[in-house]
């Protein structure tokens, strides 16, 4: 089944929408649109009576609230609707239950901080799932790649549709999380003279038939609008 982005003609680009619970990661510079991206993602769920879940170590729920405020795609609907719940990594209650302050060795920490966040999203039975961003897993695993990739490998095989927001600003230079994901999309921007021109590009949709183009994106009332005839030299 395909799951659609609320992004209607980036939906067009992948066959109709991302394939079901499966990840895929975000990447792009900064302001290139990933938190809207996201934003998009979760409003689509949760107007449609899907339980969504945004996990930040960026925004709070207030900020991102007032940030997608001039947007009219609904996402204050969806935040008051019952199904968009918010963690954000340095509140309290977040600590508490991803754990920290385990007497544990380093490993099994890791495995606790992994079990903990699942079984949360077990439980709440979320269908959309969104980590903004790896940055996260950097501060809960500071210079542990393989506990990273254990993590990623878990959050793989949970039910729930995952966005994995990846900040990167050299597009040659692949990270895990790239290699590990069922889908990789990237955003650009660049400064030119005539000011910001935005893109927006499948790097690897596992599945699916793409092609890596990259196509035009502007930020309208109605947030992210792709142009798929308009494509962009990389
Ligand atoms: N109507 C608008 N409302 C809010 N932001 C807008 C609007 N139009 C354009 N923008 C721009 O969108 C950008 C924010 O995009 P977003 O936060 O999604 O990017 P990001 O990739 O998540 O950035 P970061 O890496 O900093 O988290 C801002 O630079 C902002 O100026
Ligand atoms: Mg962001």
């Amino acid at each position: 089944m395909r799951v659609s982005t609320g992004i209607p003609r980036f939906d067009s680009l992948v066959d109709g929408g991302l394939l079901e619970n499966r990840m895929y990661v975000l990447s792009g510079p900064p302001g290139s649109g990933k938190t809207t991206f996201s934003a998009h993602f979760v409003t689509q769920g949760a107007l449609a009576g899907e339980r969504c879940l945004f996990l930040s170590m960026h925004e709070a729920k207030s900020e991102l609230k007032h940030d997608m405020s001039s947007y009219e795609f609904g996402f204050d609907r969806a935040v008051e609707s019952s199904n968009l719940e918010f963690l954000n990594v340095f509140d309290t209650n977040t600590k508490r239950l991803l754990g920290g302050g385990d007497n544990a060795d380093f490993a099994t920490g890791v495995k606790n901080m992994t079990n903990r966040l699942v079984s949360f999203i077990n439980s709440r039975g979320i269908d959309r799932l969104v980590i903004d961003s790896t940055m996260i897993l950097q501060y809960f695993f500071p210079d542990s790649e393989e506990a990273f990739i254990q993590f990623l490998t878990s959050l793989k095989r949970i039910d729930a549709t995952t966005l994995l927001i990846s900040e990167m600003t050299d597009p040659s230079s692949y990270a895990d999380e790239h290699y590990i994901s069922h889908g990789v999309v990237f955003l650009h921007n660049y400064l030119e003279s005539t000011g910001m021109t935005r893109g927006v590009q499948i790097i690897k949709m596992r599945g699916t038939n793409i092609d890596s183009d990259i196509r035009e994106v502007e930020f309208s009332d109605d947030g992210l609008q792709v142009f798929p005839d308009r494509k962009l030299q990389g």
